[in-house]
C-alpha cells in the first residue's frame, strides 16, 4: 500500500470505483468533492484519522485495490488533536460570518417564490441579496480566506485547489444571477440561485468540519497571532460595512417570510 499513499484519489476511484463506498463508510467524502483530486496521505491528514482508523481505512481500500492478492500497510502512527471547543479567534470569526451567509442561502427559494409572483416589487430584494453575496460573502469574506488565511498553506495543493475553484464557480453563478435578474430571465434567475445555495451549503459545511479543523490545528501560535493582525487589519479596512450587511441578513429575513 505504500506506493499508494503518494497517489491521488480521484484516479485510483476511477480504476476502483468500490473505494468510494470505503471512504464513506470513514466519513470521508471524496465521492462528493467537486474535484476530489487529495493525494491519499493528505486525505489521512486532513481528515485527522488516528492510528486506528488509519490502519482500518488502508486495509480495506488495500483489500479492494489488490482483490485477494497479499499486501502490506505501512506502519502510520498518528494521534488525533484533542477535540477544541473552538478555533483559534480569525477562524472562529470566519466560522460565525459562514453563519450569516447560510441564513441568506436558506432565503434563496423564498426570494424565487417572490420574484415569480411579482418580479418587480421584488427586484429590489434580489439587488440586496446581490449585494450581500458580493459584498460580504465574497469580497470580505472569500478574500479573508483566499488573500490571508490559504496563504498560510502549500499554494497549488489540491484541497485549497477544490476550495478555491468553489469560490470561482460561485462567482461565475452570481453573475450569471445578475445577467438573469437585468434580462427579466426567471428562469435562469432561479436555477444559478438554487445552483449558487447548493455550492456553498457544501462548501461552507467542508471548511467548518474538515477545512478549518485541519487549519486550525496546524498553524502554530506564531502563526495564529500573524493570521489575527492581518485579520484585523482587512476588518478595519472594511469599517462599518461587515456588521451593515449582517443587519441586512435581518432586513431579508423580515422581508421574504417563510411560504406557506
Ligand atoms: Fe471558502
Ligand atoms: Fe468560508
Amino acid at each position: 500500500m505504500r506506493m499508494h499513499l503518494e497517489s491521488h484519489i480521484k484516479p485510483l476511484m476511477e480504476q476502483f470505483p468500490a473505494l468510494g463506498s470505503v471512504l464513506e463508510k470513514a466519513g470521508i467524502g471524496c465521492t462528493s468533492c467537486t474535484l476530489g483530486t487529495c493525494r491519499i496521505q493528505d486525505i489521512l491528514e486532513i481528515h485527522d484519522l488516528d492510528t486506528a482508523q488509519i490502519q482500518t481505512l488502508l486495509q480495506e481500500m488495500g483489500e479492494v485495490i489488490y482483490q485477494g492478492a497479499p499486501f502490506q500497510i505501512p506502519p502510520i502512527t498518528r494521534k488525533p488533536a484533542a477535540p477544541k471547543a473552538t478555533f483559534c479567534p480569525p477562524i472562529q470569526r470566519m466560522v460565525v460570518e459562514h453563519t450569516f451567509i447560510l441564513r441568506v442561502i436558506a432565503l434563496l427559494p423564498r426570494l424565487i417564490h417572490a420574484l415569480r409572483q411579482d418580479f418587480e416589487s421584488a427586484l429590489p430584494l434580489a439587488i440586496r441579496t446581490l449585494e450581500f453575496v458580493r459584498t460580504y460573502a465574497d469580497r470580505y469574506h472569500h478574500a479573508k480566506e483566499e488573500d490571508i488565511l490559504f496563504r498560510f498553506f502549500e499554494q497549488g495543493s489540491d484541497i485549497l485547489g477544490v476550495m478555491l475553484q468553489d469560490h470561482q464557480d460561485g462567482r461565475a453563478h452570481i453573475s450569471a444571477v445578475a445577467a438573469a435578474l437585468a434580462a427579466r430571465q426567471i428562469e435562469d434567475v432561479e436555477a444559478h440561485l438554487l445552483a449558487y445555495g447548493e455550492l456553498l451549503k457544501s462548501h461552507i459545511q467542508r471548511e467548518d468540519t474538515i477545512l478549518y479543523p485541519w487549519m486550525d490545528r496546524t498553524l502554530t501560535d506564531r502563526e495564529v497571532g500573524h493570521l489575527f493582525s492581518q485579520c484585523s487589519a482587512v476588518e478595519r479596512d472594511f469599517g462599518t460595512v461587515p456588521a451593515m450587511q449582517e443587519r441586512i441578513v435581518t432586513d431579508l429575513e423580515l422581508a421574504l417570510p417563510g411560504v406557506s
